[in-house]
């Protein structure tokens, strides 16, 4: 039996970047969830996935939209990870976002985006698998990126300036 504060105390230690998925609310604004849970799948087609529990606000969002986007956060954007992370109805309004054509709203001022058409969603116990068709793709290359580890949110810290001392 796997107990589960273990269990989120492990995963933790796999660090990860993290992502605001946003997707359309249905009255022409921008909801959805801050996720660690984004990976890339195929590169033919061009595939990627999130998990997000089936209990979120987000979810019914994401089942009835056809389009959703992955806005990889960048170093200075922790408020927006925790806006997100939030379950307030209105939590996108404050959100710098534009509409893209497909109707799907991305945010600005992201590292990268990665625009989706949805592809299929599975089931993964309390979670949908939600997987993307990649139709779109921005990078801001000037941009440092947004880490989660052991339940924190930080930027890169520059190599040699380490909690360990060690010089690279
Ligand atoms: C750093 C971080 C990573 C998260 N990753 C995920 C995730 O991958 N999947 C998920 O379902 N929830 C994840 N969450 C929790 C959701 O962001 C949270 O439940 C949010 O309130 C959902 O919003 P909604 O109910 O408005 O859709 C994460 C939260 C944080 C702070």
């Amino acid at each position: 039996m796997i107990e589960q504060e273990r269990y989120k105390r492990v995963m933790a230690q796999y660090p990860t970047g993290i992502a605001v998925i946003s997707v359309a609310d249905g009255h022409g604004g921008i909801t959805g969830l801050t996720a660690s849970s984004f990976t890339s799948v195929s590169l033919n087609p061009p595939l990627v996935l999130f998990c997000t529990a089936y209990d979120t606000d987000s979810f019914p969002h994401l089942q009835r939209e056809p389009h959703f986007a992955i806005n990889v956060l960048a170093e200075d954007q922790t408020d927006l990870a925790w806006q997100f992370a939030g379950s307030e109805r209105d939590k996108g309004l404050a959100a710098p976002h534009l509409i893209r054509a497909s109707g799907t709203p991305v945010l600005t001022g992201a590292l990268a985006v990665i625009e989706c058409e949805k592809h299929f969603v599975y089931p993964g116990g309390d979670h949908a698998i939600v997987v993307g068709r990649v139709v779109g793709l921005d990078l801001d290359q000037g941009r440092r990126p947004l880490l989660y580890w052991r339940g924190n949110l930080s930027g890169f810290q520059t190599p040699g300036t380490g909690s360990d001392g060690n010089t690279a």
